[in-house]
């Protein structure tokens, strides 16, 4: 799984029909895109997607909007994968992401900010299981 991340193109941006544009930025970047699909998820599957944030202030509102609409998730495999995802999709708050990077382009605000990414590797492949099953993947 070391060269597998996984990654969401979440529900503000696909409202914003900019679905198309992130997808060919991570194939612009190198990436083999081995999992795809549209889900509209439940809260439910939400809040067991960021259980580890079930303490923070904004779990609810993140949950929330996480079901709000469908998002697009994403196996995506390259050299480094998890680091070079996180440096595609910029800092978590937009107002401090760099130019050329996803959020500075598509996130509107720290919590409706257009992508997710895996932190280490070990969670990509739990969050990768949490969407896909084997079959899923190619
Ligand atoms: P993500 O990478 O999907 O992982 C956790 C998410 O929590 C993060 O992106 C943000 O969208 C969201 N988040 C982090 N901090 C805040 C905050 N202060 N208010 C609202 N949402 C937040």
């Amino acid at each position: 799984m070391s060269n597998l991340t996984f990654g969401i193109i979440k529900p503000d941006a696909v409202r914003a029909g900019k679905q198309g544009a992130i997808i060919q930025k991570i194939l612009d970047a190198g990436f083999n895109i081995r999992g795809m699909k549209l889900i509209h998820q439940t809260v439910k599957q939400a809040e067991g997607f960021y259980a580890v944030h079930k303490e923070r202030p904004f779990f609810g509102e993140l949950t929330e909007f996480m079901s709000s609409g469908p998002c697009v998730v994403l196996a995506l495999e390259k050299e480094g994968a998890v680091k070079a995802w996180r440096d595609l999709m910029g800092a978590t708050n937009p107002a401090e992401a760099a130019e050329g990077t996803l959020r500075k382009e598509f996130a509107t605000s720290i919590g409706e900010n257009a992508v997710h990414g895996s932190d280490s590797e070990e969670n990509a492949a739990i969050e990768i299981a949490y969407f896909f099953s084997k079959l899923e993947l190619v």
